[in-house]
């Protein structure tokens, strides 16, 4: 009886996930320390404009890219985690036709190669390699550099590791570099990153930890990498208040960025374009 009044006063959901929610939401986190003389995706002549997509048209983008992506998922290993896109994707559009409107962070990555040319893709959180092989579909030539813990299971599914992952490559046709490296983002990713002081993306998706600290800790150490024009796409930001939090402080509200977020059902995803070197500020008259 006390358990379900509580349950009942906490909306239902078990007093320790609200707790740890709570605990989430209020944990102070690190930001990125960003550096001068960010290089730019291309074009910055009077011939050869600088010109990202905007966030609408990255929207637009994203909604019109499943059938593309059903395309590429049907080329990959039939994994539970694919089959089960694919069966969405078919019911949606069987169900609602022309008016379905949809973007999850696979049409994303999609429309994101498709507007841009990417040359380098950094990756956290890779699992089975389905989001990356999205980008080496739409992408064949592009540099990826992937990063998971890779442990056996993950959420109840299996994580095969890298090789799998460059199986899924392979059979999208996908020819450019991979480099793939096992271990918590958290350190693994800034130690490659100060490896390597000359890289910087075009496109980033961080999808590993989802706990404040560790997506916070992964923001932190890609966003001074993001090339201006470069584009950085999070996954489930929806799912938790503290990512909806970590979104608008870290992001949102830093005028480097313009966002799109597309909460409209799903686990929900959220990109970001950069759009400067350093902060934009308004004039204050
Ligand atoms: C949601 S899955 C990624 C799904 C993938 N992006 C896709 O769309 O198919 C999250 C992945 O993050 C990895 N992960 C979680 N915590 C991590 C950490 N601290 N460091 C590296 N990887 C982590 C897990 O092993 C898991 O494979």
């Amino acid at each position: 009886m006390v358990q379900f009044i509580l349950r009942r006063l906490f909306n239902g959901l078990p007093l320790s996930y609200r707790a740890r929610r709570r605990w989430e939401w209020s944990r102070s986190f690190p930001l990125p320390n960003y550096t001068e003389h960010t290089p730019t995706i291309d074009g910055m002549g009077p011939l050869d404009i600088f010109l990202p997509p905007n966030p609408a048209t990255l929207g637009a983008a994203a909604q019109e890219a499943m059938p593309d992506v059903e395309r590429a998922l049907a080329r990959l290993t039939q994994t539970d985690e694919v089959a089960g896109v694919q069966t969405y994707y078919r019911a949606a559009r069987e169900r609602f036709g022309r008016h379905w409107r949809y973007a999850d962070l696979l049409t994303t990555l999609w429309a994101a190669g498709t507007l841009s040319p990417l040359r380098t893709y950094l990756e956290i959180g890779v699992r089975n390699g389905r989001s990356t092989a999205i980008v080496g579909a739409v992408s064949p030539t592009c540099a990826i550099y992937g990063f998971d813990l890779w442990t056996d299971e993950y959420d109840g599914v299996a994580n095969p590791g890298p090789e799998f992952v460059r199986e899924q490559l392979q059979a999208v046709s996908h020819t450019g570099d991979v480099e793939l490296v096992q271990g918590d983002s958290r350190k693994a990713v800034p130690a490659f990153l100060r490896d390597h002081p000359q890289l910087y993306f075009d496109l980033i998706t961080i999808d590993g930890d989802k706990s404040t600290l560790g997506w916070s800790s992964d923001l932190a150490a890609v966003l001074p990498r993001l090339k201006v024009g470069g584009i950085l796409i999070s996954d489930d930001i929806f799912l938790a208040p503290h990512l909806g939090r970590l979104w608008d402080e870290v992001i949102r509200h830093d005028s480097r960025y313009v966002t799109w977020e597309f909460a409209q059902g799903g686990v929900g995803v959220a990109a970001a374009i950069r759009m400067s070197d350093g902060p934009l500020l308004a004039p204050l008259h």
